[in-house]
């Protein structure tokens, strides 16, 4: 379980590379539901990324979804319903069942046909993900152009990503 292993030793250095705001990147993902705040940085050939993520409205439907890359959650701070299935290509697979995740729940993916759709439980959800480096699967395009998360914006992220890991320590 090799990207566990990953989420793991990032856990380990999260709290130094909290302490370096320049670091980290930003993107607001708004193309579809649940809309959240991407902060990541480079991280070997991988990624650690940080996401606040918010609830749906009551029309708001999540979107099921692959990624293109193996990966490991860490949820912070926040719960979530999580929906997901399994298989190959652009067809959403019938979903296998759900599970309920609380604050120091982890997952690691070792598949690229992993798909999920995310019930936030609440106002916002704060999560650690690590991802491997990407691959050609196909996911779903981002179809709003990309804008940054606001400096300050960031910072708070970070300030409270270090209160959340303070708590489970
Ligand atoms: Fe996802």
């Amino acid at each position: 379980m090799q990207i566990r292993r990953d989420l793991e030793r990032a856990q380990e250095i999260l709290p130094d590379l909290l302490d370096q705001p320049d670091i980290w990147r930003s993107v607001i993902i708004e193309s579809a539901p649940p809309y959240m705040e991407r902060l990541w940085t480079p991280w070997e050939d991988k990624r650690i990324t940080i996401h606040r993520t918010y609830g749906l409205e009551p029309e708001e439907r999540s979107i099921y979804h692959p990624h293109p890359w193996r990966f490991a959650v860490l949820l912070l701070d926040g719960a979530y319903r999580m929906v997901f299935g399994t298989g190959p290509g652009k067809e959403a697979p019938t979903p296998l069942g759900d599970v309920v995740l609380c604050p120091g729940t982890s997952y690691a993916i070792e598949s690229i046909d992993f798909w999920h759709a995310l019930y936030p439980l609440g106002d916002s959800i704060l999560s650690l993900m690590v991802t491997a480096p990407r691959t050609d699967r196909w996911s779903p395009p981002n179809t709003v152009p990309k804008r940054p998360v606001p400096p300050a914006v960031c910072r708070e992220i970070l300030a409270e990503t270090k209160a959340a890991l303070l708590l489970h320590h």
